[in-house]
């Protein structure tokens, strides 16, 4: 990666162009935070519904409560995992700078600190809060490669910076500070565990009636069918594995032959995209353990294989 190409992607960014960028868990569709024109174009480009709220990044903590209400419980959680793959959502600070609409109506706003080299410059070239959501368009699959951001969104972003794969491969664990008891809204690679280590008891969207904006059933969405925790194959299925298989799938890839969670995590988007370009109709998945980061990736592959 050139310098100037990050010198080009922050003057696009200041003039409130669009700018993909890779994190260590997907690639974010970026656009200046603090302007109402580019976050709404961000809403355009990925057809995403308005009532979805984005997540900001910011480089770190003094950044993140420069916008959000202090909270005591929030800066151990950012000192524990920052920069890293944990979104927290925070009330809006009183004159927050923020556009309202990253907080499509609510009061409160999600902030993460990347931990990627690139993501981390740009931050910091910039001086800008950068609101981005993954980079696929509205359902899709996230892109885990430069190559996917190309796919989906190519022509509808200014520039895409390329860093490679994404190391975790799966969206940030998601996390509720706004009430008493924090809510884990969507699982990632940070576990609840970890979580439950700094704060204590926290609770999970599911375990009562709390739901959480655009969390929609039906997402992460690749085109074939999807038939989880399958024992075996049928006629006219590839198979997606995970761990060791003497399977004859005449179509199969294998998540991590070593049944490596953190591998597989790494593995799945982009493995559901390659299946999805041999035009497989149909796909059976191996059983992913229910344990660490097995949870973040039996909860994508459950709204991958919701009904449509
Ligand atoms: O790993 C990630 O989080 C990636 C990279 C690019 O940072 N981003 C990402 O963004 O996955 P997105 O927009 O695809 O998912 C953000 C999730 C959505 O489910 C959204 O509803 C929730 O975070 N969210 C964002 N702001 C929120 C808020 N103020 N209140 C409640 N939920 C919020
Ligand atoms: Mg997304």
């Amino acid at each position: 990666m050139q310098y100037s190409q990050i010198e080009t992607a922050a003057t696009c960014l200041r003039e409130g162009k669009l700018v993909a960028f890779p994190t260590e868990t997907v690639y974010g569709l970026g656009g200046n935070a603090l302007d109402d024109r580019a976050v709404a174009s961000i809403y355009a480009a990925k057809g995403r519904p308005q009532f979805n709220p984005l997540i900001t990044h910011v480089a770190g903590m003094q950044d993140a409560f420069a916008y959000a209400a202090h909270d005591a419980r929030a800066e151990s959680l950012m000192q524990a995992f920052w920069p890293g793959p944990l979104t927290l959502i925070l009330p809006r600070k009183k004159d927050c700078a923020l556009s309202l609409l990253v907080s499509a109506g609510l009061d409160c706003i999600g902030l993460r600190a990347p931990d990627h080299l690139l993501a981390q410059t740009l931050l910091k070239e910039t001086g800008i809060p950068i609101a981005a959501p993954s980079a696929n368009r509205s359902g899709r699959v996230s892109p885990t490669l430069a190559a996917h951001v190309e796919e989906e969104l190519g022509g509808r972003v200014a520039m895409i910076l390329d860093g490679g794969a994404c190391s975790v491969g799966i969206e940030s664990t998601v996390l509720d500070m706004t009430r008493e008891v924090p809510v884990l809204l969507r699982p990632g690679s940070i576990t609840r565990e970890q979580i439950a280590s700094v704060v204590g008891r926290i609770s999970v969207v599911g375990d009562g009636k709390i739901k959480a904006p655009g969390m929609l059933e039906s997402h992460y969405a690749p085109d074939a069918a999807l038939r989880l925790n399958a024992q075996h194959i049928e006629q006219g299925e590839a198979l997606l594995a995970f761990g060791t298989t003497d399977s004859r799938a005449p179509i199969m890839l294998n998540l991590s032959e070593h049944g490596d969670l953190t591998e597989a995590s790494a593995n799945l988007f982009s493995m559901l995209r390659a299946l999805d370009k041999r035009g497989v109709a149909r796909i059976a998945v191996s059983p992913i353990p229910m344990e660490g980061l097995g949870i973040a990736i039996n909860d994508r592959l459950l709204r991958a294989a919701a009904p449509r």
